[in-house]
Protein backbone atom coordinates (compact mmCIF):
# COMPACT_ATOMS: atom_id res chain seq x y z
CA UNK A 1 0.00 0.00 0.00
CA UNK A 2 1.35 3.77 -0.71
CA UNK A 3 0.51 6.70 0.38
CA UNK A 4 2.51 10.18 -0.61
CA UNK A 5 5.79 9.32 -0.29
CA UNK A 6 5.65 6.36 2.22
CA UNK A 7 5.62 3.09 1.45
CA UNK A 8 3.62 0.52 3.70
CA UNK A 9 4.45 -3.38 3.58
CA UNK A 10 1.95 -4.12 5.35
CA UNK A 11 -1.13 -6.78 4.16
CA UNK A 12 -4.57 -5.55 5.60
CA UNK A 13 -7.44 -8.29 5.74
CA UNK A 14 -10.81 -6.87 6.35
CA UNK A 15 -13.72 -8.73 6.94
CA UNK A 16 -17.19 -8.22 7.12
CA UNK A 17 -18.80 -9.20 10.72
CA UNK A 18 -17.17 -10.48 13.88
CA UNK A 19 -17.91 -14.13 13.42
CA UNK A 20 -15.88 -13.48 10.33
CA UNK A 21 -12.55 -12.25 12.46
CA UNK A 22 -13.28 -14.45 15.10
CA UNK A 23 -12.81 -17.31 12.33
CA UNK A 24 -10.01 -16.07 10.27
CA UNK A 25 -7.87 -15.11 13.34
CA UNK A 26 -8.75 -18.99 14.56
CA UNK A 27 -7.83 -20.30 11.20
CA UNK A 28 -4.61 -18.48 11.26
CA UNK A 29 -3.52 -19.76 14.33
CA UNK A 30 -4.53 -23.49 13.39
CA UNK A 31 -2.57 -22.72 9.90
CA UNK A 32 0.64 -22.53 11.78
CA UNK A 33 0.38 -25.34 14.44
CA UNK A 34 -0.64 -27.48 11.71
CA UNK A 35 2.00 -26.11 9.60
CA UNK A 36 4.72 -26.97 11.87
CA UNK A 37 3.66 -28.75 14.70
CA UNK A 38 6.17 -27.38 17.29
CA UNK A 39 5.39 -24.05 16.47
CA UNK A 40 5.88 -21.34 18.97
CA UNK A 41 3.07 -18.54 19.12
CA UNK A 42 2.43 -15.80 20.87
CA UNK A 43 -1.28 -14.61 21.96
CA UNK A 44 -2.50 -11.54 23.54
CA UNK A 45 -5.36 -11.24 25.71
CA UNK A 46 -8.58 -8.82 25.79
CA UNK A 47 -11.63 -8.07 24.61
CA UNK A 48 -10.62 -8.42 20.91
CA UNK A 49 -8.98 -11.84 20.93
CA UNK A 50 -11.29 -13.52 23.70
CA UNK A 51 -13.79 -15.11 20.95
CA UNK A 52 -11.18 -16.26 18.55
CA UNK A 53 -9.17 -18.51 20.85
CA UNK A 54 -12.56 -19.89 21.95
CA UNK A 55 -13.03 -20.53 18.27
CA UNK A 56 -9.38 -22.22 18.21
CA UNK A 57 -10.72 -24.36 20.86
CA UNK A 58 -13.53 -25.28 19.15
CA UNK A 59 -12.46 -26.17 15.75
CA UNK A 60 -10.50 -28.19 17.66
CA UNK A 61 -13.01 -30.16 18.83
CA UNK A 62 -14.30 -31.14 15.98
CA UNK A 63 -11.09 -31.61 13.50
CA UNK A 64 -8.69 -32.33 16.07
CA UNK A 65 -4.98 -31.53 15.55
CA UNK A 66 -1.90 -32.68 17.08
CA UNK A 67 -0.47 -29.68 20.07
CA UNK A 68 1.60 -31.72 22.11
CA UNK A 69 4.57 -29.83 20.85
CA UNK A 70 3.15 -26.78 19.99
CA UNK A 71 3.99 -23.54 22.85
CA UNK A 72 1.91 -20.60 23.42
CA UNK A 73 3.38 -17.49 24.47
CA UNK A 74 1.42 -14.74 26.60
CA UNK A 75 2.33 -11.00 25.63
CA UNK A 76 1.88 -9.43 28.60
CA UNK A 77 0.95 -10.08 32.18
CA UNK A 78 -0.75 -7.81 34.90
CA UNK A 79 1.83 -6.93 38.06
CA UNK A 80 0.90 -7.87 41.61
CA UNK A 81 -2.47 -9.30 41.40
CA UNK A 82 -2.76 -13.13 42.03
CA UNK A 83 -2.34 -15.50 38.69
CA UNK A 84 -5.67 -17.31 39.41
CA UNK A 85 -7.72 -13.48 38.61
CA UNK A 86 -9.95 -13.84 36.21
CA UNK A 87 -8.28 -10.84 34.28
CA UNK A 88 -4.68 -11.89 34.81
CA UNK A 89 -3.90 -13.06 31.47
CA UNK A 90 -2.26 -16.41 32.88
CA UNK A 91 -6.01 -17.07 33.45
CA UNK A 92 -7.52 -15.64 30.56
CA UNK A 93 -5.35 -17.90 28.27
CA UNK A 94 -5.72 -20.37 30.09
CA UNK A 95 -9.11 -20.19 30.33
CA UNK A 96 -9.89 -18.99 26.93
CA UNK A 97 -7.33 -21.49 24.97
CA UNK A 98 -4.80 -23.12 26.75
CA UNK A 99 -6.67 -25.95 28.81
CA UNK A 100 -8.91 -26.52 25.95
CA UNK A 101 -6.18 -27.55 23.67
CA UNK A 102 -4.22 -29.62 26.71
CA UNK A 103 -1.50 -27.67 26.64
CA UNK A 104 1.16 -27.96 29.49
CA UNK A 105 2.33 -25.80 32.14
CA UNK A 106 5.93 -26.68 30.31
CA UNK A 107 4.55 -25.68 26.59
CA UNK A 108 2.69 -22.36 28.38
CA UNK A 109 5.20 -19.80 28.77
CA UNK A 110 4.07 -16.74 30.47
CA UNK A 111 5.55 -13.76 32.41
CA UNK A 112 4.71 -13.79 36.74
CA UNK A 113 2.47 -11.60 37.92
CA UNK A 114 4.67 -11.21 41.17
CA UNK A 115 8.39 -11.77 41.37
CA UNK A 116 11.39 -10.17 43.04
CA UNK A 117 13.17 -9.72 40.51
CA UNK A 118 11.51 -8.73 37.45
CA UNK A 119 14.35 -7.93 35.08
CA UNK A 120 15.42 -11.06 35.51
CA UNK A 121 12.37 -12.61 35.40
CA UNK A 122 11.71 -11.00 31.97
CA UNK A 123 15.72 -12.44 30.72
CA UNK A 124 14.30 -15.64 31.90
CA UNK A 125 10.94 -15.37 29.93
CA UNK A 126 12.82 -14.37 26.47
CA UNK A 127 15.57 -16.59 26.96
CA UNK A 128 12.74 -19.23 27.21
CA UNK A 129 11.09 -17.85 23.88
CA UNK A 130 14.67 -18.10 22.26
CA UNK A 131 15.54 -21.42 23.43
CA UNK A 132 12.21 -22.70 21.50
CA UNK A 133 13.68 -21.16 18.30
CA UNK A 134 11.48 -17.47 18.69
CA UNK A 135 7.94 -17.19 17.89
CA UNK A 136 6.63 -18.34 14.80
CA UNK A 137 3.38 -16.41 14.80
CA UNK A 138 2.42 -13.70 17.12
CA UNK A 139 -0.77 -12.06 17.67
CA UNK A 140 -1.11 -8.69 18.60
CA UNK A 141 -3.75 -6.26 19.86
CA UNK A 142 -3.98 -2.78 19.43
CA UNK A 143 -4.92 -0.53 21.89
CA UNK A 144 -6.76 3.00 21.42
CA UNK A 145 -3.60 5.12 22.30
CA UNK A 146 -1.43 2.41 19.92
CA UNK A 147 -0.06 0.42 22.63
CA UNK A 148 0.92 -3.33 22.14
CA UNK A 149 0.96 -5.66 24.82
CA UNK A 150 1.57 -3.08 27.85
CA UNK A 151 4.20 -0.60 25.60
CA UNK A 152 2.49 2.72 25.90
CA UNK A 153 3.41 5.88 23.90
CA UNK A 154 6.75 7.07 24.47
CA UNK A 155 7.93 3.85 24.89
CA UNK A 156 11.37 2.75 22.61
CA UNK A 157 11.61 0.61 19.47
CA UNK A 158 14.22 -1.29 20.57
CA UNK A 159 12.83 -2.27 24.19
CA UNK A 160 12.94 -5.62 25.47
CA UNK A 161 10.46 -7.40 28.29
CA UNK A 162 10.10 -4.67 30.92
CA UNK A 163 7.51 -3.59 33.56
CA UNK A 164 5.75 -0.73 32.01
CA UNK A 165 2.68 1.07 33.46
CA UNK A 166 -0.48 0.27 33.13
CA UNK A 167 -3.28 2.89 31.33
CA UNK A 168 -4.81 4.52 34.00
CA UNK A 169 -8.56 3.01 32.74
CA UNK A 170 -7.32 -0.62 33.10
CA UNK A 171 -5.61 0.38 36.48
CA UNK A 172 -8.64 1.16 38.00
CA UNK A 173 -10.62 -1.12 36.49
CA UNK A 174 -8.46 -4.15 37.76
CA UNK A 175 -7.76 -2.24 41.38
CA UNK A 176 -11.61 -2.17 41.95
CA UNK A 177 -12.01 -5.97 40.69
CA UNK A 178 -8.99 -7.28 42.85
CA UNK A 179 -9.90 -5.18 45.73
CA UNK A 180 -5.87 -3.87 45.46
CA UNK A 181 -5.45 -0.79 48.18
CA UNK A 182 -4.26 1.95 46.41
CA UNK A 183 -0.82 2.10 48.15
CA UNK A 184 0.54 -1.42 46.17
CA UNK A 185 1.31 -0.37 42.71
CA UNK A 186 -0.28 -1.99 39.83
CA UNK A 187 1.67 -1.98 35.94
CA UNK A 188 1.91 -4.72 33.54
CA UNK A 189 5.14 -6.37 32.48
CA UNK A 190 5.35 -7.10 28.85
CA UNK A 191 7.49 -8.14 25.91
CA UNK A 192 9.28 -5.00 24.63
CA UNK A 193 8.32 -3.51 20.96
CA UNK A 194 12.38 -5.22 19.82
CA UNK A 195 10.75 -8.50 21.51
CA UNK A 196 7.63 -8.72 19.21
CA UNK A 197 9.67 -7.37 15.97
CA UNK A 198 11.62 -10.77 16.30
CA UNK A 199 8.63 -12.62 15.60
CA UNK A 200 9.01 -14.12 12.45
CA UNK A 201 5.36 -13.49 11.81
CA UNK A 202 3.09 -10.84 13.18
CA UNK A 203 -0.87 -10.56 12.84
CA UNK A 204 -2.13 -7.48 14.28
CA UNK A 205 -5.67 -7.81 14.92
CA UNK A 206 -8.55 -5.11 15.65
CA UNK A 207 -12.10 -4.81 15.78
CA UNK A 208 -14.47 -2.12 16.37
CA UNK A 209 -14.98 1.58 15.74
CA UNK A 210 -12.96 2.85 18.80
CA UNK A 211 -10.14 1.18 17.09
CA UNK A 212 -10.15 2.90 13.92
CA UNK A 213 -8.40 6.00 14.48
CA UNK A 214 -5.62 3.59 16.13
CA UNK A 215 -5.46 1.90 12.91
CA UNK A 216 -5.38 4.54 11.00
CA UNK A 217 -2.41 6.53 12.41
CA UNK A 218 -0.78 2.65 12.53
CA UNK A 219 -1.38 2.06 8.76
CA UNK A 220 -0.55 6.00 7.57
CA UNK A 221 0.65 8.46 10.35
CA UNK A 222 3.81 9.04 11.22
CA UNK A 223 6.38 6.19 12.15
CA UNK A 224 6.79 7.31 15.94
CA UNK A 225 7.04 5.98 19.11
CA UNK A 226 4.17 8.07 20.47
CA UNK A 227 1.92 5.23 18.19
CA UNK A 228 3.93 2.11 19.05
CA UNK A 229 2.04 0.09 16.91
CA UNK A 230 3.40 2.30 13.51
CA UNK A 231 6.66 0.09 13.91
CA UNK A 232 5.23 -2.84 12.67
CA UNK A 233 4.96 -1.34 9.24
CA UNK A 234 9.07 -2.36 9.77
CA UNK A 235 8.22 -5.82 10.07
CA UNK A 236 8.44 -8.11 6.97
CA UNK A 237 5.47 -10.34 7.30
CA UNK A 238 3.00 -8.49 9.55
CA UNK A 239 -0.87 -8.68 8.39
CA UNK A 240 -3.50 -6.43 9.89
CA UNK A 241 -6.92 -8.08 10.41
CA UNK A 242 -9.85 -5.72 10.89
CA UNK A 243 -13.94 -5.52 10.68
CA UNK A 244 -15.21 -3.09 8.71
CA UNK A 245 -15.62 -0.75 11.79
CA UNK A 246 -12.02 -1.11 12.79
CA UNK A 247 -11.34 -0.54 8.77
CA UNK A 248 -13.37 2.93 8.23
CA UNK A 249 -11.10 5.08 8.14
CA UNK A 250 -8.60 3.50 6.04
C1 LIG B 1 -4.49 -4.65 26.92
C2 LIG B 1 -3.48 -5.82 26.83
C3 LIG B 1 -2.97 -5.98 25.42
C4 LIG B 1 -4.16 -6.01 24.49
C5 LIG B 1 -4.80 -4.64 24.43
C6 LIG B 1 -6.12 -4.59 23.67
O1 LIG B 1 -3.91 -3.63 27.65
N1 LIG B 1 -2.36 -5.60 27.73
O2 LIG B 1 -2.22 -7.18 25.32
O3 LIG B 1 -3.75 -6.38 23.21
O4 LIG B 1 -4.92 -4.04 25.71
O5 LIG B 1 -7.21 -4.93 24.49
P1 LIG B 1 -8.68 -5.07 23.95
O6 LIG B 1 -8.66 -6.17 22.95
O7 LIG B 1 -9.51 -5.41 25.14
O8 LIG B 1 -9.06 -3.78 23.32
Amino acid sequence: MRRGNEHVAMKITTVVDEQAFDATAAWRIIGQAVAKRDSVIGLSTGRTTGNMHRKVVEISKVSPFDTSALTIVGVDEVVNVPREYAGACYTMLKTEITDGLGISEENFLMLPTKSSDFPKACREFTDAIAARGGMDLLILGLGENGHLGFNQPGTPFDSTAWVSEMYPELEQRIRRETQTPEDIWLGGVTLGLKDMMHARRIILVAKGRNKAESVRKMVYGPLSEEHPASILRLHPDCEVLLDREAAALL
